[in-house]
């Protein structure tokens, strides 16, 4: 037997589960800051090998135990190590820190598994009925030759959306490559999708890939990655639809002429399959970030959250600060969990975080009472239900006996087939996914189900693909149907199938989902930054899984609808590429900061956007707003910041060193200082004074600026130093101060919101500022 153990871990390596064997090893992150660029990629191999030998008894164990070498960008390496041997290699020259990579990270589709008990739903979406100026297009030539790599769980190359008809040859810069593995080779990648690698070896350690469940390639057996991939690059295709011919029409990428390559990331949960979950190795995104930066690419969309970690142990947060080092835009997701505040993930300053709202894209299904209420649902399922009355019945009444489940959430197994046959079924969220919701009602022989939304959820209508005829309706709305089963003698109802409508009401709302701030990272950094389109977005599906991701579902569709921050981050990424096509010399900041100051907060009738549940929206549901590509690439001033400025803002929040070659000041600037589109002072005691410097970036070089309180926020004051601004020339910096005074006693801690632009008569530069006070 301990044989047969010597034998496993020597020539099978990471195929099996080491930690079974020497438990108390485990993936730590060996973190040496950057390269200097003179070494080879085997020079580096053999000096990370070197630090791993001097800790480990034999060189064989050194070999087995390296999971990752980072070689590009990010100097380090993934290992399986003890702790005690983590600890030594902490202290050896050269060796910033190391720390344990226990944290995992998953996709942002709605809710999401991993966190047990809350609300999830794999389902569905809308696509691009964006309405935009065609200017920023035509001048971005259709975002052709910008790189968008994407990190997720892998894409479908056959989709319609990533053919390259018409599309010249890869950029000569580009030095990615298209990986080989299950179902995928190189005949896969074409001018279109120029790249597809996967990252396993850190989620390998904790037992192999089970490839029943998933490829072991850069192919997309979920659906998210084929489905954020056309979003922020597909191609424009006509006659596309979902299930039943919903939102027919022609479905097109933000960037439509980009060039995409995929970083596979995400996998199944050990021991289940993609319908119960999807988990992203931290070691294993450090390898792709890296290999993204190296490859060549503009912009970086992830559209993964989770992994809660300090900034020093955050994989995520280091490499994704390497990227912007080099000028690449990272865009990634804001996170499911709102409306609860100060659930925002992705917090980073160099980041651009985005939460995600509704489009004007709508799918009204008739809801007809037995006592001749009607109401509007909401439905994407072809309907086979016949035109006539259904006995109705609420979940809660229909459970069988001997199942303990909440009552009304139609939680799997938990619905009686005697009480449910033939019946409408009336299901609240809350708890478990919603398509599982509506294959329980078809389990138990329902005819159809009317799922309502949870309070939290409010007037937030999500569609999906459910198993069966079913309508969304909004919280208000079922607590009504419930109140009519309750009181009526035999209650009934009439499901009419959906049709797809546009500008039905005032768009956007954001959706209930999208996380929100404060920042619990940064609290002097207002996140999620911006917002766009997120809730029942359309676009391309893998032809491996179902639109309800279920298992048992056995449709098969080319385009499907998603909804979550992961649809709204490529929407984001799309637009950044266009902005990098016109402006190629901007940094990653002055990108941001265009897409962020020409935001909007009001909706499509002129009113200020809302939440879900009916209140107005406030910088810490959307950051500055919702995002208005005609205006992006014209801000007319940036608020631009370097790679130095983000480690002095590190200083200051005492985190941790990314740069061996930096030292922070004695007395570092404030967060609050770091050149930000937005501002945020928390816990503030009596005044103060923060700085700001705008580049000018308007096409006529000479300008005057001037100075506008749009807003100050209540029980506070806030003024601006000097109020006129005169440009000279393009790329001409001017300095500005903000005093922000508390005025009157406020609730310590709750924030409050007001706004301040900079204006020439052309250009608007808009920015949130929130601020909290301490006492
Ligand atoms: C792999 O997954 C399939 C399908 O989910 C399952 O039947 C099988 O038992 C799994 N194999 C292993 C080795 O876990
Ligand atoms: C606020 O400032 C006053 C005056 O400087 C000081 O006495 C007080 O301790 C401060 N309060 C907090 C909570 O920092």
């Amino acid at each position: 037997m301990k044989m047969m153990k010597f034998y496993l871990l020597s020539s099978l390596l990471l195929v099996f589960p080491l930690l079974a064997l020497c438990d108390d090893r485990q993936v730590y992150i060996v973190y040496m800051g950057e390269h200097s660029g003179d070494k080879t990629h085997q020079e580096i191999e053999d000096n990370h090998h070197s630090y791993l030998v001097s800790v480990k008894s034999s060189e064989e164990e050194a070999r087995s135990s390296i999971v990752y070498s980072y070689k590009n960008s990010i100097n380090g390496f993934a290992a399986l190590l003890t702790a005690d041997e983590a600890a030594i290699l902490s202290q050896r020259n050269g060796v910033l820190r190391t720390f344990p990579s226990h944290n995992k990270y998953s996709l942002d589709t709605t809710g999401s598994w991993k966190f047990l008990g809350l609300e999830e739903g794999i389902g569905n979406g809308r696509k691009v009925g964006k309405s935009r100026g065609s200017e920023i297009l035509h001048k971005a030539k259709y975002g052709k030759d910008v790189i968008v790599g994407l990190l997720d769980s892998g894409i479908w190359p056959e989709s319609q959306s990533f053919h390259d008809q018409g599309l010249g040859p890869v950029p000569e810069r580009w030095k990615g490559i298209c990986e080989e593995g299950d179902s995928f080779d190189s005949s896969h990648c074409n001018n279109k999708l120029i790249g597809g690698r996967f990252y396993v070896k850190g989620y390998e350690t904790d037992g192999a890939l089970n490839r029943s469940n998933d490829y072991r390639s850069p192919r997309d057996k979920d659906g998210h990655g084929t489905h954020t991939s056309s979003t922020a690059g597909g191609r424009s295709v006509h006659n596309v639809g979902a299930l039943g011919g919903f939102a027919h029409g022609s479905a097109s990428g933000g960037a439509p002429l980009v060039r995409l390559a995929m970083y596979k990331v995400c996998w199944p949960v050990h021991g289940v399959t993609l319908q119960d979950g999807d988990t992203c190795y931290g070691a294993d995104m450090l390898a792709a970030i890296d290999d993204a930066i190296g490859d060549g690419v503009d912009v970086i969309s992830m559209s993964i959250g989770g992994g809660d970690v300090p900034f020093s142990q955050d994989v995520v947060a280091i490499a994704t600060l390497h990227a912007t080092k080099r000028n690449i835009v990272v865009a990634c997701s804001a996170g499911n969990d709102g409306p609860t505040p100060s659930t925002v993930a992705n917090t980073s300053p160099w980041i651009l975080t985005v939460g995600a709202s509704s489009t004007n894209r709508d799918a009204p299904a008739p809801v007809e009472l037995g006592n001749n209420m009607k109401i509007k649902g909401e439905s994407i399922t072809p309907s086979k239900l016949k035109n006539h009355f259904y006995p109705l019945v609420y979940g809660g009444d229909v459970a069988s006996p001997h199942v303990n489940s909440t009552p009304g959430q139609c939680l799997p197994g938990s619905l009686s087939l005697e009480k449910t046959k033939d019946k409408v079924v009336l299901c609240f969220r809350g708890e478990g996914t919603r398509v599982k919701k509506g294959a329980e009602v078809k389990r138990a022989g329902g005819a159809g189900m009317i799922l309502a939304n949870a309070a939290t959820s409010g007037s937030e209508i999500i569609v999906d693909a459910h198993v069966l005829p079913a309508t969304a309706v909004s919280n208000d709305d079922g607590t009504m149907i419930l109140n009519y089963i309750q009181s009526a003698k035999n209650p009934t109802v009439k499901l009419s199938p959906g049709k797809t409508v546009f500008d039905d009401k005032p768009a956007p709302y954001m959706a209930g989902f999208s996380s929100t701030g404060p920042n619990p990272v940064y609290p002097n950094i207002i996140k999620p930054d911006i917002t766009a389109p997120g809730i029942n977005i359309l676009a391309a599906w893998s032809r491996a899984s179902s639109p309800t991701g279920l298992d048992a579902d056995k449709r098969r569709v080319k385009y499907s609808f998603e909804s979550g921050t992961s649809m709204s981050c490529p929407h984001i990424a799309g637009i950044v590429a266009l902005v990098k096509a016109i402006h190629p010399t901007w940094t990653s900041a002055a990108i941001r900061s265009a897409i962020m100051t020409t935001a909007t907060t009001k909706n499509s009738i002129g009113k200020l956007i809302l939440t879900a549940s009916g209140k107005e929206a406030n910088p810490f549901n959307y950051g500055a707003g919702h995002v208005r590509p005609s205006k992006a690439y014209d801000p007319g001033l940036v608020y631009d910041a370097t790679y130095t400025d983000y480690l002095l803002q590190l200083c200051d929040n005492g985190d941790g060193q990314v740069d061996p070659n930096f030292k922070c000041p004695e007395i570092p600037p404030t967060t609050s200082d770091l050149n930000y589109p937005s501002l945020s002072i928390s816990n503030l005691n009596g005044s103060v004074t923060v700085k700001r410097t705008v580049t000018n970036v308007g096409g006529n070089g000479k300008a005057v600026y001037f100075a506008n309180i749009d807003q100050q926020p209540e029980g506070f004051i806030f003024e601006i130093h000097p109020k006129i601004l005169r440009f000279s020339h393009v790329g001409d910096k001017k300095r500005f101060m903000v005093t922000v005074k508390k005025e009157r006693k406020t609730t310590a801690g709750e924030y409050s919101f007001g706004w301040y632009s900079w204006t020439d008569g052309i250009h608007v530069v808009r920015s949130p500022i929130a601020v909290s006070s301490s006492v």
